[in-house]
């Protein structure tokens, strides 16, 4: 999860505990790619997982337009203490800098969300022993993947918190939830399937398992545990205002993306917004403000349908915690059990 809410600490309780701890480096320095990694390294040995987004090239709309979306969020309710401007290129991290702390310290798992990397980073991690694995929203996608040469498909239902991982943001979204979409993709592709979207206890993991999942991706339900790096509104957000919604908006990036509904959404919808990711750096100024006065009304309170079942502990005590909960299921494995 990009934002700061993966921590060391966090993905090695994961780790240490059996499962696989992740980090979103979406927008990180390579240097804090490859601090996070060795510190991380330092306290477990179990694997680890490095995500980063496929940024497509993206140039400024013309002036008018750019004039609008900084209208759109200079015309929000608050007080004037942070000031708009328009983002210059880049506007976004070159992917193979941030890879190089991957090839040296070696994670075990790399993974990309909105799109499929070049050839020649997925052919890079399998020569270091890396697996790749890909966000998938819809079987064409799945099946890009799988002929890309990618070791696992992430199948990221509709009721997942955070971005969408679709690869054409404006191409038609079929929207297909979290268990329907395991299913499809497991029937029609031979590798393993990683479901993600709306999974908080060890009962959900068991119902992608039975859908033909090998495995379960969870974020919300870890954005409550003592390590993670959530800021203190979205903890807040995610534990005592639970009768709000979760929505789908573009207002903060210029890309879906399913968050707790807030001011900020609520003012924002049907605004003009920058593309992604200038509209993130666009309103980067007032989420950081946002940040630091505590208001939830104007962060990015990302989180799953589900985020209203979220439990705070510790992760450790969490994994087992699921542990139980999942019991001695026998694991559906779609390679060996086939596309029945
Ligand atoms: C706070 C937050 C940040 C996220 N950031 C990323 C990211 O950087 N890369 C990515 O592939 N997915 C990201 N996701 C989506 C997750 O990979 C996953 O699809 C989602 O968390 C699953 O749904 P759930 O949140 O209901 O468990 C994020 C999700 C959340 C809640």
């Amino acid at each position: 999860m990009a934002g700061g809410v993966n921590t060391p600490q966090l993905a090695a309780a994961v780790s240490n505990a059996g499962g696989v701890g992740s980090f979103g480096f979406a927008y990180s320095t390579p240097q804090k790619i490859s601090e996070d990694l060795a510190a991380t390294k330092a306290m477990t040995k179990g694997p680890i997982n490095a995500n980063f987004f496929i940024f497509s090239p993206v140039e400024l709309p013309e002036p008018a337009l750019q004039r609008m979306a900084v209208e759109a969020i200079e015309a929000l309710p608050v007080p004037d203490h942070f000031s708009i401007s328009i983002p210059q290129a880049p506007f976004f991290p070159a992917l193979d800098k941030q890879l190089e702390p991957v090839w040296e310290q070696r994670p075990a798992l790399l993974s990309f969300h909105f799109g499929i990397p070049p050839g020649r980073v997925i052919d890079q991690a399998h020569a270091l022993g890396i697996s790749v694995g890909i966000t998938a929203t819809c079987l064409k996608e799945a099946i890009a993947i799988q002929s890309a040469g990618a070791d696992f498909i992430v199948s990221q239902g509709i009721e997942a918190g955070g971005h969408r991982g679709i690869f054409e943001p404006n191409a038609n979204d079929e929207q297909i939830s979290t268990v329907a979409l395991a299913a499809l993709l497991a029937k029609h592709c031979s590798i393993p399937i990683v479901a993600a979207g709306g999974i908080m206890s060890g009962e959900d993991i068991r119902a992608v398992l039975a859908a033909g999942a090998t495995a379960a991706q969870m974020g919300t339900a870890f954005l409550c545990c003592d390590e993670s790096g959530t800021p203190p509104a979205h903890r807040d957000y995610l534990l005592n205002r639970q009768d709000r919604e979760t929505v789908l908006t573009k207002g903060f990036s210029g890309r879906v993306a399913r968050g707790i509904e807030n001011t900020f959404i609520r003012r924002m919808a049907g605004q003009p917004t920058l593309p992604f990711p200038i509209q993130n750096t666009l309103t980067a100024p007032l989420r950081q403000w946002a940040g630091k006065t505590g208001d939830g009304e104007y962060q990015s309170l990302w989180a799953g349908q589900a985020y209203a079942r979220s439990r705070p502990m510790p992760a450790g005590e969490f994994m087992k915690l699921l542990n139980a909960e999942m019991g001695s299921v026998p694991k559906f494995n779609p390679i060996v059990d086939g596309n029945s």
